[in-house]
């Protein structure tokens, strides 16, 4: 059964080998400065970064930058971001890189003229955004969070020692997003197959929740074989257009909403997965599939019948001469032997973990879940498994 919903996405994507050509009309639907948001160096190796400087030349626009914006983006960046916004009256934010970028862009835009602390307003206490937020475009080079088509920003304060995410309204999504698969060749191999973790994590969060009848279940067990099917072929030719086209586009719908339609969900990994990264600073989607394992283990029998479709639609396991949790099991096993062959993290410790860390994280991790709700000491007991 669907319940009702109203679905409404504000994103514009181009999509495509051309898709820089639509920048310069886009560009002119805002003002004449632009804060051009981006990472460390990937974007000056490919020679993007040079591109884009020419074009918002050619447009007229005033450049301002802020580089340097970290993996797992802190609150101190983006603070640094709303200074440069306020000082130089930005009209429009363009961040070019992954999910880090793309976050960092949109917390500036909420917090560059918020009253207050606006980490403990709007990450904390998911106040509603009451003051001027500043536009945000994206150009995506890295895939796997969805963030260039959601209303997602998952930002560290380091000191309280918390990352934490707030999913804003459609107001503070990308207004544009220009999604090129070339950008991701050089992607190195580690980031790519995190990010690839990453999609599979999204889908799999959103289906391991309800036994309905659900239209969203069967969009999600199809994207989920996409995603498995060119994951193998990109990570042997990662120069492969057509995997890392429909890795691009899997990652973007399978975080834009549309997978979560009408569906109750899950997202305890991620609650997990967000204070591992808290305390070890690990690629985000390494950290997914280090518990993924062990917690999908943990939950099976709570939502069996979900974990048996899991194995039969998306693995292709076969019934015969098997009990039920036989097939559920053997569908996470199929999961776990795929995380091996992708070469993802499959321990705490490789990631940085110390064992004094764990019911650090255990103890600060936000519980809830979809099948089986969690308490700390569940926590504690899936991240000693995969220490
Ligand atoms: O800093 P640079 O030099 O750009 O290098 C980056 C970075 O080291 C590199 N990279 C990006 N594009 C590249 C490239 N290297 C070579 N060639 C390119 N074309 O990749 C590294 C990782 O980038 P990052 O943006 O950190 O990765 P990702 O896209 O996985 O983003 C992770 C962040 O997003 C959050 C995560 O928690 C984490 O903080 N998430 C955001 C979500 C959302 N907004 O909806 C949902 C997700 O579940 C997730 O929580
Ligand atoms: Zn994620």
């Amino acid at each position: 059964m669907l319940f009702d919903f109203t679905y409404y996405n504000p994103t514009k994507i181009h999509f495509g080998r051309n898709s820089l050509d639509e920048l310069k009309g886009e560009l002119k639907n805002y003002g004449d400065t632009v804060l051009l948001v981006y990472g460390k160096n990937s974007i000056k190796k490919i020679g993007l970064y040079d591109k884009l400087i020419e074009i918002l030349k050619e447009s007229d626009k005033t450049v301002v930058e802020l580089e340097g914006v970290m993996s797992n983006p802190t609150y101190d960046k983006v603070l640094e971001g709303g200074k440069l916004v306020r000082d130089n009256k930005v009209d429009l934010i363009l961040a070019v890189g992954g999910g880090s970028v793309i976050d960092c862009a949109k917390a500036i835009s909420v917090s560059a003229y918020c009253e207050g602390d606006a980490f403990n307003r709007y990450w904390l206490n998911f106040e509603e955004v009451n003051n001027e937020i500043i536009p945000v475009g994206s150009i995506l080079t890295m895939v796997g969070t969805g963030s260039e088509m959601n209303g997602g920003s998952v930002i560290t304060h380091e000191e309280l020692k918390i990352k934490t995410g707030r999913v804003y309204s459609p107001d503070v999504y990308p207004k544009f997003s220009i999604l090129n698969p070339e950008y991701t060749f050089s992607v190195p191999q580690y980031q790519m197959v995190s990010g690839i973790f990453d999609i599979m994590s999204h889908l799999m969060e959103q289906y391991f929740s309800g036994n309905d009848n659900n239209t969203t279940d069967y969009v999600i067990e199809g994207l989920l074989r996409s995603v498995i099917d060119n994951a193998k072929v990109a990570i042997k030719s990662p120069k492969d257009y057509e995997a890392r086209s429909n890795i691009m586009w899997s990652a973007t719908l399978a975080l834009n909403t549309v997978t979560g339609l009408s569906k109750e969900q899950d997202w305890e990994v991620h609650m997990i997965e967000h204070q591992l990264g808290a305390y070890t600073d690990c690629a985000h989607g390494m950290g997914l599939a280090a518990i993924s394992i062990p917690y999908y283990r943990h939950i099976y029998s709570y939502g069996l019948d979900k974990f048996v479709r899991f194995a039969k639609e998306v693995w292709h396991v076969s019934e015969e001469g098997k009990t039920r949790d036989e097939i559920a099991l053997e569908g996470i096993n199929c999961l776990e032997s795929f995380i091996r062959e992708c070469g993802m993290a499959t321990t705490l410790r490789e990631l940085g973990a110390t064992k004094e860390m764990l019911p650090l994280i255990a103890n600060s991790t936000v519980l809830g879940g979809g099948y089986k709700k969690l308490t700390a000491e569940d926590v504690l007991e899936v991240l000693e498994k995969c220490y």
